[in-house]
């Protein structure tokens, strides 16, 4: 019998034996992960983030759902009761989370509105606090905000064993890099109060990121830790629990183009974002960026529009029943 072929390693200089590990290719490519390619830190995740949310439709999409469905979503939240209890995780810079308080003051006029906040990254605490204070109309809204992570938060929630139960729970385009995804839902599930809504907004099969990751998961570096996952593992596990609820689909477009320009500093931080690695381009092997940008261009990911290329990022709309 044949031995198997010798797996080959890359060796550098003063290269430590983790270093080596990392940048040998498991299936002898030379694409692979170099030891200068790292993960973004929490204050490059917020610049990487913005230059996405300010190429793309990912807001305007949710503003459309906004208007569409969640009037009617909000409607039968806390039927009689002074208070709504609002509970937002991985709330990011609280934009999405003033509009949705907004349509709960539109459809229950002179409700008390208390809203807990659980976002992990300073920054965006920071900003949130600041749009609030920038904000006149929320009189009649009680902020308080866990800098914690979705399980810090339920770990101190089960030491103290103070369960407190909310009408409306939202988890925005949060449960990529959530450390458990089966294990939050059900634990912010169970957070729920009668007639408890739980909002879950995250990537629809049909985006370019879906393909990416489905296709051409091997052109994505190592240093992305987050979790590759779409709407239809969240609905997998809704069903596992026995949740009933509802997806709406709306379509969301990323405009892409400067990724393919070298030398271009939207391009690289777009690339950042995507790839979830502090300067990809400027570290990444050449093999692995040619790699990445070719799965980009394909129709399965984005399409070409007027010279601009216009990469997917559908999002689903996921509604749970108490
Ligand atoms: C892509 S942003 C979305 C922000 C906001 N929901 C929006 O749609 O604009 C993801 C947010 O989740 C937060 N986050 C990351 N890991 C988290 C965790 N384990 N628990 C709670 N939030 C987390 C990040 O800090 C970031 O603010």
């Amino acid at each position: 019998m044949e031995p198997p072929p010798e797996l080959k390693r890359n060796s550098f200089p003063s290269m430590n034996f983790e270093a080596e590990i990392l940048t040998t290719p498991h299936d002898n490519s030379e694409l692979y992960t170099i030891p200068s390619m790292r993960s973004l830190t929490a204050e490059e995740y917020v610049e990487a983030f913005k230059s996405f949310l300010d190429h793309s439709t990912e807001h305007q999409c949710m503003d459309e759902f906004n208007k569409e469905q969640m009037p009617h979503i909000v409607a039968g939240l806390g039927p009689g009761k002074s208070t709504i209890s609002v509970l937002g995780v991985g709330s990011g810079t609280g934009e999405q989370d003033l509009k949705m308080i907004r349509i709960l003051q539109a459809v229950h006029p002179g409700v008390f509105i208390d809203n807990e906040i659980v976002e992990p990254n300073p920054q965006h605490v920071a900003a949130y606090k600041e749009l609030v204070k920038q904000a006149p109309d929320l009189e009649n809204v009680s902020f308080i905000w866990h800098q914690l992570t979705s399980l810090e938060y339920e770990q101190q929630v089960k030491e103290k064993g103070t369960h407190k139960k909310f009408d409306f729970i939202h988890m925005i385009q949060m449960l990529y890099r959530v450390e458990d995804i089966p294990n939050t839902i059900k634990f912010f599930h169970s957070c729920l109060d009668h007639h408890g809504k739980l909002l879950i907004i995250i990537l629809s099969d049909s985006s370019g990121w879906a393909s990416l990751w489905r296709r051409h998961r091997d052109c994505l570096p190592a240093t992305d830790r987050g979790h590759y996952i779409t709407c239809s593992g969240i609905t997998a596990v809704l069903r596992a629990l026995g949740a009933q609820h509802r997806v709406f689909e709306l379509p969301s477009a990323w405009d892409i183009t400067e990724c393919f320009r070298d030398g271009d500093a939207l391009g690289a931080r777009m690339m950042d974002f995507l790839t979830g690695t502090k300067n990809f381009l400027g570290t990444a092997p050449a093999a692995l960026r040619r790699r990445l940008r070719d799965a980009l261009c394909q129709p399965e990911c984005s399409s070409t529009r007027d010279g601009r290329v216009i990469f997917s990022n559908n999002l689903s709309m996921i509604v749970v029943e108490s």
